[in-house]
């Protein structure tokens, strides 16, 4: 997507690599919307922590920078026993898998890495194979986020007002994004209308990320706080729901998606709002048989008990300073502790399509349409399949 900053637009991608460094280049989601900076990653052992930390975030973002960390730790092996290098290759594998817990993507996309590299004879040309098997599936976020747009735009009707959760924006995949897909798509169609960015607490991607994205994509666009969208939705303010999602269970069609997604599929139910889910292939789990069986990652507390921001030492008029600092606050009762489960799982009959780079599917059919997603198929082989 362009990026515009300080009056100079540029087209970036989320995540990219850098073959001469060995390095995974990454936006550092955790500076916006008040800073726009790239950093690198030098090694595997750092990429996972940029995973971990959040530097980078969203299910297609952390897929591609694990296949691309998996790539980095295989092409840093020195040596040439093939023993030797898929030990190695083993502990970068768990070293990014256990980066982040809830999301499929990066275990799919390291699956798809390592399913490429296999056939080559030496190390080397293993090597080489993992580099090329994670530049293809970043590509193939990006066709796959096209291709949602692609069927989503046709929901979008002129003067809708839609709501979406989070960021399942282009920061969220290698480009593009998912929720967002077929709001790009209907805007380029020169259709009108209106999102509302729920704030999602306690990290705020929605309003930093989301709204930053739509901003900067000219979109119309207003964020509420979390708790605004049954208000909202009762008054008939909302007319669509769109939402990614981190792990969508292929054979049951429960969608993992941040905390608060469940709340907002119980009230679109309610007040009988179509709510959609947008995801490209690697988001499909077709192993697991319920959703409570999905791990869902507890993160710190302090997220809960206090938010980050940015203070404009400019109004206080602080002599030598940074003119904007980022800052965090605590809000929350000193002495109290905090929960601070980030997903939960919205159960199929609350969601009233899914949205694939295949076609739109009742959350229920997803297994009966299991060739045409992919089902215990290579991502190349997948997209061919795509209809
Ligand atoms: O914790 P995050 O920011 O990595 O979580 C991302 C989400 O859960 C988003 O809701 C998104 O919709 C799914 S990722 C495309």
């Amino acid at each position: 997507m362009n990026v515009t900053v300080r009056g100079r637009s540029q087209h970036f991608r989320t995540v990219t690599f850098d073959r001469a460094q060995n390095a995974v280049l990454l936006i550092e989601q955790r500076l916006l919307p008040h800073e726009f900076k790239i950093v690198a990653t030098p090694d595997f052992r750092a990429t996972a922590a940029a995973i971990t930390d959040m530097i980078v975030r969203g299910a297609g973002a952390i897929g591609a920078t694990a296949a691309y960390g998996l790539a980095q730790g295989a092409l840093a092996f020195r040596g040439r026993d093939p023993k030797k290098f898929s030990a190695h290759v083993e502990t970068v594998y768990q070293v990014l898998k256990n980066a982040r817990p809830t999301a499929v993507d990066p275990v799919n996309a390291m699956n798809d890495v390592r399913r490429h590299m296999s056939p080559g004879q030496t190390v080397a040309e293993r090597q080489f194979l993992a580099l090329a098997a994670a530049e293809e599936f970043a590509r193939e976020d990006v066709q796959h986020c096209e291709e949602i747009g692609r069927h989503g735009a046709k929901l979008i009707r002129n003067g809708m007002k839609i709501l979406t959760h989070c960021n399942a924006g282009w920061l969220a995949f290698v480009d593009i994004g998912t929720a967002t897909a077929p709001m790009y798509a209907a805007q380029e169609q020169g259709k009108q209308f209106h999102v509302f960015c729920g704030e999602t607490r306690p990290r705020s991607q929605g309003a930093t990320l989301t709204a930053w994205e739509f901003a900067q994509q000219k979109i119309s666009h207003q964020i509420i706080a979390d708790n605004a969208a049954g208000h909202l939705m009762q008054r008939g303010e909302i007319d669509l729901v769109i939402v990614g999602s981190d792990r969508t269970l292929g054979r049951t069609g429960e969608v993992t998606n941040k905390i608060g997604t469940y709340t907002k599929a119980v009230l679109a139910a309610r007040h009988k709002i179509p709510f959609y889910v947008a995801i490209p292939l690697s988001t499909i789990d077709w192993n697991l048989k319920r959703g409570f069986d999905i791990p869902i990652e507890e993160r710190n507390e302090s997220e809960v008990l206090g938010a980050w921001g940015v203070i404009d030492n400019s109004k206080f008029k602080i002599q030598n300073s940074k003119l904007k600092q980022r800052a965090y606050v605590r809000v929350a009762n000193p002495t109290s502790g905090a929960r601070n489960p980030g997903f939960d799982v919205t159960p199929a009959e609350l969601i009233t399509g899914v949205i694939t780079p295949a076609g739109i599917f009742k959350p229920q059919e997803l297994w009966k349409q299991r060739s045409k997603l992919g089902f215990g198929g290579q991502q190349s082989v997948r997209l061919r399949n795509l209809t």
